[in-house]
């Protein structure tokens, strides 16, 4: 396999963007920007990101039973370099809002799953994280426009007038 040649086609899907956040036994804050989220299970509610083995912070994500999955907004290109970079601390100057069950989170975000992990697997050089998600904080003020990674660069959805309408009978898509 071209890894080259794989990750370019792997650019052909569109994800948004987050940055998980933890606080690790220790009382270290931890941070990670991410495109590899995505939903899981409706009942339980389950959703999994994947980290990989080299990070810095590999051990300490293992470590933690509670996080934080922030779903960036489009005007959140610096917070998502910020939590990319490896090494350092992250959250210099950076106000940390705090769950009632203590997880770090970030402001503006446009929504935050507080999860509690649920289980981890094996994914080659990444591991898997499944969380359960046991609260949602949604900032009605900046939701709508999230951060898109396309084709290894971040991108905005167009405006809303270029979308399609809905389907005029179906509020969801095929029930989605
Ligand atoms: C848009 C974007 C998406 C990313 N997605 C992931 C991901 O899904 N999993 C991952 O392990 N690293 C991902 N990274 C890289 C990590 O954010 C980066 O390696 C990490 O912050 C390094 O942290 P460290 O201090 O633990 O080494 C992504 C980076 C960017 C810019």
């Amino acid at each position: 396999m071209d890894s080259r040649k794989f990750r370019n086609a792997l650019g052909q899907f569109p994800t948004g963007v987050v940055v998980a956040t933890a606080r690790t036994p220790n009382g270290e804050l931890i941070g990670m920007t991410m495109s590899s989220f995505n939903s899981v299970s409706l009942d339980p509610p389950l959703i999994l990101f994947s980290v990989h083995r080299g990070t810095l912070s590999f051990a300490a994500w293992q470590s933690v039973s509670h996080y934080a999955i922030n779903v960036l907004n489009e005007d959140q290109e610096q917070v998502s370099n910020r939590f990319a970079r490896a090494g350092g601390n992250k959250w210099e100057d950076m106000p940390a809002l705090t769950s009632p069950s203590g997880v770090p989170m970030l402001p503006n975000a446009a929504v935050v799953f507080e999860c509690t992990s649920h289980a981890r697997y094996d994914g080659g050089d990444h591991e898997i994280f499944v969380g359960r998600v046991e609260a949602m904080h949604e900032h009605a003020f900046t939701r709508g426009r999230p951060l898109v990674f396309f084709e290894g660069r971040y991108r905005q959805l167009a405006s809303a007038a270029t979308a399609h309408a809905p389907p005029p009978e179906a509020e969801l898509l095929h029930g989605w």
